[in-house]
């Protein structure tokens, strides 16, 4: 299935200029640092900044928008380098009614665009669509599923599924939400008579969501009718590439083509050699993509104990570790920034305005970090074999935290790797009792 226009720029050019043909206002990313909502710490969808503009609080610049959205995503870390398609960074595409068009004109473009040959020109039959099965006073949605058929998708490639699969949002303990409508690519034969996109077989990917932003959650945990109807939508670039050309993994498409042959070049490795390298390899990749956007957004931010800034230091010191482990040269965090803002510096021109302080920024903290990380696994090793019944405890883990500079996260990952425990709630306690007395 491959097409000369699935690279990374071209799918992000083709789907903006696709929607600039209805009408829509492109607008740059928003930064990936939110502004005024305390409901997350980094942006994660492509509808995030717009909340306002979802709960018609204030006036977009336009009704109808669409954007390729930096997002980050650390909900499951640890699960970086060891599945296909986890990566904590990724661009969202999307489009975006706010008060304006509503399902009929939503369905019919996504349907346009993914079967026109002008555009993806995908195979009718090779397209499966999920919609919201309903619950309580929320009804089934027979109008979207209509709305498919109306295009000439077949009955039997429509599957009504529950909350969990055709319920967006929201994004944070509050906010808009609604059902949605999801699109998948069928790659291979279904794996039995029950197989659906539900299942996780892989015959389904998914592409594409289009989420009917009607209803505002409430901190009580009820549904409150927007005051308007809106679309949002989200198609992973990077994960829709990779679908489109039949590759294994992100890592495989052109957004890591230059990364991972910087991290060759310097490492002296092979991607691919065997699965522990290839697992550093993509732990690097992706932590050094993420913290690069980071700290080249124009609200950057630099590594701390706290909020965004720990964040973007369990990342550098991850890929840290990582490349320690590959024999990677002192400062080698930098050269894969460098390639990694050249590479991307066209559609986000922030990188190359913020590039001093990204390097800046990661020289300390890559010294910072290289400086204790040997002593910091000899002590580990220490701890290790004297730890009992397994399990390192909390007064341990915060010595490691404190003195090493080990986040939390990495002990655990340490330990599991020699099956031990760690007692995170007995670092939660030696932390506090820390700050209180530094206090
Ligand atoms: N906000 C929706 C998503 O992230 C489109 O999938």
């Amino acid at each position: 299935m491959s097409h000369p226009y699935y690279g990374l720029n071209e799918l992000r050019e083709m789907f903006l200029s696709f929607f600039e043909t209805k009408d829509h206002l492109r607008l740059p990313s928003f930064s990936l640092v939110p502004q005024n909502d305390n409901s997350i710490l980094l942006i994660n969808a492509g509808m995030t900044p717009m909340k306002p503009w979802f709960k018609g609080e204030e006036e977009p610049p336009r009704r109808r928008v669409c954007t390729c959205q930096k997002c980050i995503r650390t909900g499951d870390i640890e699960n970086v380098g060891k599945t296909a398609r986890h990566g904590t960074y990724f661009e969202m595409l999307g489009n975006f009614s706010f008060g304006d068009y509503f399902k009929h004109e939503a369905i019919a473009w996504s349907w346009e665009f993914l079967t026109s040959p002008e555009y993806l020109g995908l195979d009718k039959d090779k397209l499966a669509f999920t919609v919201f099965e309903g619950e309580g006073d929320i009804p089934r949605d027979d109008e979207a599923a209509g709305y498919w058929m109306e295009n000439g998708v077949k009955k039997e490639n429509i599957y009504f599924l529950p909350r969990e699969h055709n319920w967006w949002g929201p994004a944070g303990q509050t906010g808009p939400c609604g059902p949605d409508t999801e699109m998948f690519i069928i790659t291979k034969k279904p794996c039995g008579p029950n197989c659906s996109p539900a299942c996780h077989c892989g015959a389904y990917l998914e592409i594409w969501n289009d989420v009917f932003m009607q209803y505002n959650k409430q901190k009580d945990g009820t549904f409150i009718p927007l005051k308007q109807k809106n679309i949002d939508t989200g198609m992973g670039l990077e994960r829709t590439i990779c679908v489109l050309t039949g590759k294994k993994t992100v890592y495989e498409t052109d957004a890591f083509t230059d990364i991972l042959a910087k991290i060759a070049e310097l490492s002296g490795k092979e991607y691919g050699a065997d699965e522990e390298t290839t697992k550093a390899f993509r732990i690097i990749a992706d932590h050094m993509r993420t913290s690069t956007f980071i700290l080249g957004d124009d609200r950057g931010v630099s590594p701390s104990n706290t909020d965004q800034g720990y964040i973007l230091r369990r990342l550098i010191r991850r890929a840290v570790r990582y490349g320690m482990q590959l024999g990677m040269p002192d400062g080698f965090t930098c050269e894969i920034a460098k390639v990694i803002i050249n590479q991307y510096k066209n559609a986000y021109p922030e990188l190359e305005r913020n590039a001093a302080f990204v390097i800046d920024q990661l020289t300390l903290e890559e010294g910072r970090f290289a400086r204790t990380l040997k002593q910091g696994n000899k002590e580990f090793d220490k701890v290790a074999s004297r730890a009992a019944d397994g399990k390192i405890d909390g007064e341990t883990a915060f010595h490691l935290y404190d003195t090493y500079g080990f986040p939390i996260e990495m002990t655990v990952e340490l330990a599991k790797e020699r099956n031990l425990t760690v007692d995170t709630v007995g670092f939660e306690e030696a932390f506090r009792k820390h700050q209180e007395l530094s206090h």
